[in-house]
Order: structure tokens, then C-alpha cells, then sequence
């Protein structure tokens, strides 16, 4: 699957928990960013998004990691294990990227483990967040 693709069909691929899906929604438009620069010239653009990538990965990562604590989610230790695993690809990853090829390859690979992530691992906990009282269509407030 593609970054174009995949992005394209998000929608598909949103949980049904109103504000983890904006943080989805906002990683995979930093993908998609990502993989415009690297289209053109990797350089400073990229390493731009892929810091900004970095920061709001672990955030978003942060807060499900919080939910699953505090509403005793039962297979939250697999799946901090996806997260640390995500965290620590990436993070090579960045390391790796001053060259073009690595940089381009590192958008869809990405963007796999990113998309196989939230159907795969964040779709579980869904059910149960929401049995343990959380509301689905709750959004931040605007400032
Ligand atoms: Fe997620
Ligand atoms: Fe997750």
C-alpha cells in the first residue's frame, strides 16, 4: 500500500474515538508531507516533519498509553510493546535519513506500520474504553 493510497482511505480506518482519530488524522498528514519532500529533494523539509513526526508520535502515544492505564485496558502490555517498537524504528529511522533513498522508503514504511498499527492494535481497545465510561465524540474544546 502506498502513502497515497492509504491516506486517501483513512476514513476506513478511523476507531470511532473522536480525538485519537484527529491525532490519526494529523500523523498521517505529516506522512503525507513527508512524502512530498522527499518526491522532490530530501533536506530540510523532511527533517522538519520527521522531528515534528517524532514529537507527536510519542504524544499520541502518551495519551493511549494513559487511557489503557487508567481504564485497566487488559492487553495494554502488547501493545506498549507496538509502541516502543514504532518509537525505536523510528527513531533509527531518523538516524538513517540523510539520504535520499532511506528517506523515501521511510514514508511508506511508516505509514504501514502506522496504518497496520491503528487497525490492528488501536481498534481493540475501542470496545472498552467506551464500557469503562468514555465518550466517543469528545473532542478538545477550542481555545
Ligand atoms: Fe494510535
Ligand atoms: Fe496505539
Amino acid at each position: 500500500m502506498n502513502v497515497k493510497h492509504a491516506t486517501q482511505g483513512f476514513g476506513e480506518l478511523d476507531i470511532g474515538i473522536a480525538e485519537l482519530d484527529l491525532q490519526h488524522r494529523h500523523l498521517l498528514h505529516l506522512l503525507e508531507r513527508l512524502r512530498d519532500s522527499t518526491d522532490k529533494r530530501y533536506g530540510y523539509a523532511a527533517n522538519a516533519i520527521l522531528e515534528e513526526l517524532a514529537v507527536e508520535t510519542r504524544i499520541h502515544f502518551a495519551v493511549e498509553e494513559s487511557l489503557m492505564r487508567l481504564l485497566a485496558f487488559p492487553e495494554i502490555d502488547i501493545h506498549l510493546a507496538q509502541h516502543r517498537l514504532l518509537t525505536e524504528q523510528l527513531h533509527k529511522l531518523r538516524q538513517r535519513a540523510q539520504d535520499f533513498d532511506v528517506a523515501d522508503g521511510l514514508s511508506g514504511f511508516i505509514q504501514t506500520w502506522l496504518l497496520d498499527h491503528v487497525d490492528n492494535f488501536d481498534r481493540k481497545f475501542v470496545a472498552h474504553f467506551v464500557a469503562m465510561g468514555v465518550d466517543p465524540l469528545a473532542v478538545p474544546r477550542p481555545k
